[in-house]
């Protein structure tokens, strides 16, 4: 019942019923390159600033990632260095909508029909968003989305694909026929999660739970964004290939009802900041690019990352240091996942500088205040 009142929600959001749930936003990108039958041997070219378990899913399958550049304003690949990437064993490429904001998405898509490869938007950043004034995953020939915590909207973790290539369709849903259900455990630790987030979190114990919290993930102790495994090895957890449950869809069902209220609240925020930074001549997103943006975070640049961190903790401003790693969170041995720092000299560069203001804040001009006052350390 729960799923089929959030697929009717997604859908009329999206405006496309081909939409497939999974337990987090990475499997639903594993099932489409499975569904577009990537093995070893082929090759998917990605940008060089993401997030570790994009390659993982391309590693699952025994393919190669392709890594390529960003471009300083839009922290988004160009079509040009797609285009360069591009060679006969190349099968798929992922485009994606960073921090909220999509690029060229149409001329990609365009450009990968033209050479007979296979297009997907990671819209993990950017639900409810759009390109060109299209929801966001319109162009290319799937797209896939996440609903884990710090997302769009949320239903504790979660994600789903969405297919506008119905070529696809029969092979997508042969691979869907080996998806594993959620185990009462993980349907239980997810529930008491998100009791948790709903019920004790209060703004006075806010930043003792926040840390007790990273601590437990990162030692595995409760469901996470990644299992430690994914984040050093390139194996395929066991029981990987899980669906949505139900707690999810409930969640899914009630959160997603505030998505343009929330969106609305994010863009102008955003407008703010931009206002703001341009006038102190600081690095911006800037203002033409705002209408392809949905703003998740609102990313700036910084001298001394540490230095400012602790500034924003002492003044409980809360940053995010999403893509602080090209392949966040990951900070080493990016050779496992055949990332070789050189060709992403301008995604290695912003990963040393980035920090990301809130932009669901109801408080932003505290956020402006605070950039104010450290307005020195800010490039
Ligand atoms: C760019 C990007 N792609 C994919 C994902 C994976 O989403 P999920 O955590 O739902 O698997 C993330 C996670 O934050 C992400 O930032």
């Amino acid at each position: 019942m729960s799923e089929t009142i959030f697929r009717q929600a997604v859908s009329a959001i999206l405006g496309n019923e081909n939409i497939y749930f999974y337990w987090k936003g990475r499997i639903a990108l594993y099932a489409l390159l499975k569904a577009m039958k990537i093995e070893k041997g082929d090759e998917v070219i990605l940008p060089g600033y993401t997030c570790v378990v994009v390659p993982n899913a391309i590693k699952y399958l025994g393919a190669k990632p392709i890594y390529i550049d960003v471009e300083k304003t839009t922290m988004n690949p160009s079509i040009d260095h797609f285009f360069r990437a591009i060679t006969p064993k190349t099968k798929a490429i992922i485009t994606q909508n960073t921090f909220g904001l999509s690029t060229q998405v149409d001329e990609i898509a365009e450009m990968a029909k033209e050479k007979n490869i296979y297009s997907i938007e990671d819209c993990t950043h950017g639900f409810g968003g759009t390109f060109k004034g299209k929801p966001n995953g319109s162009y290319c020939d799937a797209a896939f989305f996440s609903t884990q915590w710090n997302k769009p909207f949320s239903t504790g973790i979660g994600g789903f694909a969405t297919v506008n290539n119905v070529e696809l369709l029969p092979e997508l849903k042969k691979v869907n026929q080996s998806l594993v259900q959620p185990t009462i455990k993980d349907s239980m630790i997810l529930s008491a999660l998100l009791f948790a987030r709903d019920n004790v979190l209060s703004p006075s114990n806010y930043w003792q739970l926040r840390s007790i919290y990273r601590w437990l993930s990162k030692n595995n102790l409760v469901i996470g964004s990644s299992e430690g495994k994914e984040l050093n090895s390139v194996e395929i957890p066991k029981d990987y290939f899980k669906i949505m449950g139900n707690v999810q869809y409930k969640k899914g069902v009630k959160n997603i009802s505030g998505i343009y209220q929330l969106l609305e609240k994010r863009k102008k925020n955003a407008e703010l900041y931009t206002e703001f930074l341009s006038k102190e001549k600081k690095y911006h997103v800037e203002k033409e690019l705002h209408k392809n943006h949905s703003f998740l975070k609102y990313p700036i640049l910084v001298k001394e990352r540490g230095v400012f961190e602790n500034r924003a903790i002492n003044a409980k401003i809360d940053l995010g240091d999403w893509f602080c790693t090209p392949l966040y969170p990951v900070e080493k041995n990016f050779k496992l996942w055949d990332l070789n720092l050189s060709d992403i000299p301008v995604a290695n560069i912003l990963s040393k500088q980035i920090v990301n203001l809130p932009a669901d804040t109801e408080k932003p001009l505290k956020i402006i205040e605070f950039l104010k006052d450290n307005i020195n350390e800010i490039i």
